[in-house]
């Protein structure tokens, strides 16, 4: 597994699994807990939820999951990074401590290592910041980031005394969708901020990519586990792919071991070309 490191010289994984679609359908939870059970057993130790994911469904899942694998032994409570979000509409001050307890009631565990504001809302960026920086004092959170902010939102966040306390900035970011890499991350790097892609594989749709494709041939791996190793070919990016088969599970583990050549790097440049000026931050 490769690393990352956040700003404050904690090494986290550099590939975690995502749950979004997860805990939405009481049918699927057998079988959603054993998926994220199976990622522990092969490896993943971060994993991203959210209390929007099935209305708190999602994070009830990984709570049992987490569980279930501490009492099996698979896994302990201090090798995993657990990440979530809180919804803009309970990013009062108020608001975010309520919502991050109910976070931590459902996944069962005293403290949550990556809490996040999952979009920019209406609620004053200082005070979701002053919520957080509590959090954070009480233990009840280790670190807190934002999710889907642009260049201007990353700045005006900096422009608060806490603000550089943020360590992450979860964005939508696969091969397919580039335009973060015209100027957020270079502000990133510049600031010490680790980039969380989400949907790395682009919902599953590189994973039926030619590029992709011939990629995974040359080095017998997947198309997906050659799409995510085309997002973690940068030392200070984290990817989240979300997988329930185990199949899928299996193959996008190995991408955090797999290094591009120059000619796949060229190959998807001419598929995916780079952004060649600023466009506004896509988001799902
Ligand atoms: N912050 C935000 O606003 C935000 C937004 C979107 C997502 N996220 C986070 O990022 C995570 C990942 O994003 P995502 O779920 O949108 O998309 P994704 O990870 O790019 O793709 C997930 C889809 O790809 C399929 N898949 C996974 N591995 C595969 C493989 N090896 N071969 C073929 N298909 C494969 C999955 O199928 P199966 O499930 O059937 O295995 C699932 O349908 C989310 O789950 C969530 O945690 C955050």
């Amino acid at each position: 597994m490769r690393f990352v490191q956040w700003s404050n010289g904690q090494k986290v994984p550099a590939l975690g699994l995502g749950t979004w679609r997860m805990g939405e359908s009481p049918r699927a939870r057998k079988n959603e807990v054993k998926a994220v059970m199976q990622a522990f057993e092969m490896g993943y130790r971060l994993i991203d939820t959210a209390e929007m994911y099935g209305d708190g469904g999602a994070e009830s899942v990984v709570g049992e999951a987490i569980q279930l694998a501490i009492g099996a032994g698979s896994v302990c409570r201090e090798e995993l990074i657990v990440v979530t979000k809180v919804l803009p509409s309970h990013a009062t001050r108020d608001g975010v401590v309520r919502a991050c307890e109910r976070s931590l009631k459902r996944l069962a565990i005293d403290t949550v290592d990556l809490y996040l504001l999952h979009w920019r809302g209406a609620t004053p960026l200082k005070e979701t910041v002053a919520a957080f920086e509590q959090l954070r004092d009480q233990g009840r959170i280790q670190q807190w980031g934002v999710s889907n902010f642009d260049k201007s939102d990353m700045q005006q966040l900096w422009s608060f005394a806490e603000g550089p306390r943020c360590i992450a900035n979860q964005v939508y970011y696969s091969a397919s969708a580039r335009n973060a890499e015209f100027d957020l991350f270079p502000w990133h790097r510049e600031h010490s901020v680790v980039t969380m892609a989400y949907s790395p594989i682009d919902q599953g749709a590189l994973a039926r990519d030619a590029t992709f494709d011939s990629i995974g041939r040359r080095h017998g791996v997947s198309p997906s586990a050659a799409a995510l190793a085309w997002v973690l070919r940068q030392s200070d990016m984290l990817a989240i792919p979300k997988a329930v088969s185990a199949a899928h599970l299996r193959e996008n583990y190995v991408a955090a071991q797999l290094e591009l050549t120059a000619e796949d790097l060229a190959a998807v440049d001419a598929r995916f070309p780079p952004p060649a000026r600023k466009r506004p931050l896509a988001m799902i």
